[in-house]
C-alpha cells in the first residue's frame, strides 16, 4: 500500500485546485471583468454576507454608481437605500469615504498594493488580498473565516482558528502555495471549495473535494472535528417598544444619529424597553400625541452580531401632535423609494404597508 502523505506538497496543491476551479467554478456577475471598482463593491458585499445575497444587491449597485467617481459623488440617502436590507451598513458608508479618497489622491483609479489598499476604509488585509490578488494579478493571499476552516483541516491543525497567531501561521502557509500566473483564481477557487465543498459545522463533502487525498485533517478521520474555534460570547439582549405614528397618509421617521449601530439610517420612533400600556400612554402625552387608535402590532427581533433586538410595537393613528416636526413624514411611496429603513424593522413595515 502506498504511503499515506503527512506533508503538503505545494505545486500538487495549485494544480488539483486549478483543474478543479476551472471545472467548478460558480458563475458569478463580479467574475465576467477585472474591473477593479467591481472587484471592490463585490468584495465588501461579500464580507459578512452569502453570496446569493450579495448577487442582486451587486447588480443593482452597479447600474446606479457604475464607477468610482459616481460613489464619491452619491447621496448618503441614495446610497444606504441602495444597501438597505444587506446590514452592516457602515460597509455602505466607509465605500463612499473610500471612493473619495480614490477619487482625490489616486485621480480614481483603485491603488494596486495591497499596503495602499488598507489604508482605505473598510477594506482589512482580507480584502486588500481579494482585490490585490484578483483585479491585479499579484501573488497575495485572500484568507478569511472560509479559507481558514480549509487550511485547519488540509494541515490537521488542531488550534483555534480564531486566534491571531494561528491565523498568521495558516496564512504562511498559504502565501508559499499561490502560483504566481493564477495568484487571483486561487484564491477565489479557495472561496469556492470553502462555499460548496468544504463546508462548515462538520459537514464536509470530502468525495467531492480535489485536496481530499493531501488533506491532513481526512487522513487523519478528524474532518468533521476540526476547525477548533474559541466559544463565542453570548449576545446583549435589548428589548424596544416600536411606534408607528401614522397621520394623513404619512408615517414618522426619524435618523439614527451616527457613531452607533445603524447609523444614518431611517427608524420608527419608540422607546428603549417594553412599556407597560400605563407607561405607553405616558410616552405619548410627553410627546403630547393624541391619538384615534392605538393598536399592538406584536412582536419581532432581530439579531446583530453583539445584540438582540427584541422588539414589541404599535400602531398610532395620531389626531394631533403638538411638535410635528420633530419627526419626518413619510408618504408610502417615499418610503419605498428614498429612505432608508434597516431590516431590523422589516416586520412593522410590512405591518404598516398592508394598511397604509
Ligand atoms: N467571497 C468573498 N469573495 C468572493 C468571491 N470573489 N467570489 C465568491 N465568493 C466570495
Amino acid at each position: 500500500m502506498a504511503e499515506k502523505p503527512t506533508t503538503i506538497d505545494g505545486k500538487r496543491l495549485q494544480s488539483e485546485l486549478l483543474d478543479w476551479y476551472d471545472e467548478n467554478k460558480r458563475d458569478l456577475p463580479w467574475r465576467i471583468d477585472k474591473d477593479p471598482y467591481k472587484i471592490w463593491v463585490s468584495e465588501i458585499m461579500l464580507q459578512q454576507t452569502r453570496v446569493e445575497t450579495v448577487i442582486p444587491y451587486y447588480e443593482r449597485f452597479i447600474r446606479a454608481l457604475p464607477s468610482v467617481s459616481d460613489l464619491a459623488a452619491v447621496d448618503d440617502d441614495a446610497l444606504l437605500k441602495l444597501w438597505e436590507g444587506l446590514g452592516y451598513y457602515r460597509r455602505a458608508t466607509n465605500l463612499k469615504k473610500a471612493a473619495a479618497i480614490i477619487v482625490g489622491q489616486y485621480g480614481g483609479c483603485m491603488p494596486q498594493e495591497p499596503s495602499h489598499l488598507v489604508q482605505l476604509p473598510g477594506i482589512g488585509p482580507y480584502t486588500a488580498g481579494a482585490i490585490a490578488s484578483i483585479a491585479f494579478g499579484q501573488r497575495v493571499p485572500a484568507s478569511d473565516g472560509n479559507v481558514f476552516r480549509i487550511l485547519a483541516r488540509l494541515t490537521a491543525c488542531e488550534e483555534s482558528i480564531d486566534r491571531q497567531p494561528v491565523k498568521n501561521d495558516l496564512t504562511a502557509s498559504l502565501e508559499g502555495w499561490i502560483p504566481s500566473d493564477r495568484p487571483g483564481d486561487f484564491n477565489e477557487a479557495l472561496m469556492d471549495l470553502g462555499a460548496t465543498i468544504c463546508l462548515p459545522g462538520g459537514a464536509p463533502l470530502c468525495e467531492r473535494c480535489p485536496w481530499s487525498a493531501d488533506c491532513l485533517a481526512r487522513i487523519r478521520g478528524l474532518e468533521k472535528q476540526l476547525p477548533v474555534r474559541d466559544t463565542k460570547k453570548e449576545r446583549r439582549i435589548e428589548k424596544k417598544t416600536v411606534m408607528l405614528l401614522v397621520s394623513k397618509g404619512r408615517v414618522a421617521l426619524q435618523k439614527r444619529p451616527g457613531g452607533g449601530l445603524l447609523e444614518h439610517l431611517w427608524e420608527f420612533p419608540g422607546a428603549d424597553g417594553w412599556l407597560a400600556p400605563s407607561d405607553f400612554a405616558n410616552l405619548l402625552e410627553d410627546l403630547t400625541i393624541s391619538a384615534s387608535s392605538i393598536a399592538p402590532l406584536g412582536a419581532a427581533r432581530h439579531v446583530f452580531t453583539h445584540v438582540e433586538w427584541h422588539m414589541k410595537g404599535y400602531r398610532v393613528d395620531v389626531l394631533s401632535a403638538k411638535n410635528p416636526d420633530r419627526w419626518t413624514w413619510v408618504a408610502r411611496d417615499e418610503l419605498l423609494s428614498t429612505y432608508p429603513v434597516p431590516t431590523a424593522y422589516r416586520y412593522y413595515l410590512d405591518e404598516l404597508l398592508q394598511e397604509f
